[in-house]
């Protein structure tokens, strides 16, 4: 096993509010940028499928194709066949794997998928030649990650700024990178790609429900392993805590509160 695996640290952690917040992912937003290149037949591969909410979409646009998806974290797994299983979609293989070492025989997938993993991997130009190494020559690859300095919050609060920095830095302490969005197309070619093509969208929350629903998530994290590192490291003290956990409360209650943050999304094809 590669040394690179233990060095990084999935930085999210898997708590039930944020995994909810992955299931509400689909195929019709997350991957709109990508859909239109997959064509009923595929052998397609997502990678890093979380709870498989998009990875469904993803199947059920294929068939009689196939899908196989995987995750490093086996809670994942579980999940995205439960979720999968109520959807009645058949067509998935679903894995605990992790995305430096597929075992899976060069040139065999048509298609290959990642949302929101590379932001999380450490060397991401060493993730993506894996890819490249099992996608078939003229296979196509969509990526699609936050550029997360592009956050913009209304009303403009500055403690809600600094929970947003506290992920920040702890995303980067654990081995990821919170702006590689914008990157992508310089990642893609290092690995191998061609033809590459950026895009954007964007995600964001909008309405009240939405609004409570982020700021809750934020106070989890406020929780959460991420807030030991921050103190160890000096980020914060822990007197301040409740003061930034009020300024969310506060933040989430406002009737005109909104958020959003632009994705970066790119494809590229594995040369013939
Ligand atoms: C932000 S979640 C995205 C999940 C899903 N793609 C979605 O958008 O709903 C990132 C996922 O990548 C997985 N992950 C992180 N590092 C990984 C690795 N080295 N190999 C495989 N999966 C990994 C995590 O366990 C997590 O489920």
């Amino acid at each position: 096993m590669s040394s690179k695996i233990f060095k990084e640290r999935y930085s999210a952690g898997y708590s039930s509010k944020l995994i909810q917040n992955y299931e509400r992912r689909k195929i019709s937003r997350e991957a709109a940028f990508f859909a239109p290149y997959l064509k009923s037949g595929m052998n397609l591969l997502d990678c890093g499928c979380g709870p498989g909410t998009i990875t469904i979409g993803l199947a059920q646009l294929v068939t009689p194709g196939y899908c196989t998806a995987f995750d490093i974290e086996p809670s994942q797994i579980k999940r995205a066949k439960e979720n999968a299983l109520n959807e009645n979609v058949e067509n998935i293989d679903f894995r605990v794997t992790n995305a430096y070492e597929l075992p899976f025989p060069d040139e065999y997938f048509d298609a290959a998928f990642a949302h929101t993993l590379l932001q999380h991997i450490k060397d991401p130009v060493a993730c993506l030649r894996e890819i490249c190494r099992v996608l078939k020559p003229g296979g196509i690859i969509g990526v699609r990650d936050d550029d997360c300095s592009s956050i913009i919050i209304a009303p403009e609060a500055p403690l809600v700024r600094k929970v947003i920095s506290l992920l920040d830095k702890h995303m980067k302490f654990c081995g990821g990178n919170p702006n590689i969005g914008r990157d992508h197309r310089a990642l893609l070619r290092k690995a191998g790609f061609e033809n590459t093509q950026g895009s954007a969208s964007t995600s964001y929350h909008g309405t009240d429900q939405d609004i409570i629903r982020c700021a809750r998530l934020g106070e989890e994290l406020l929780n959460s392993k991420i807030i030991e590192i921050s103190i160890e490291q000096g980020w914060i003290m822990d007197e301040d805590l409740d003061v930034l956990r009020e300024a969310l409360r506060e933040w989430g209650q406002h009737p005109d509160a909104f958020e959003a943050v632009i994705m970066c999304e790119a494809v590229g094809w594995k040369p013939l």
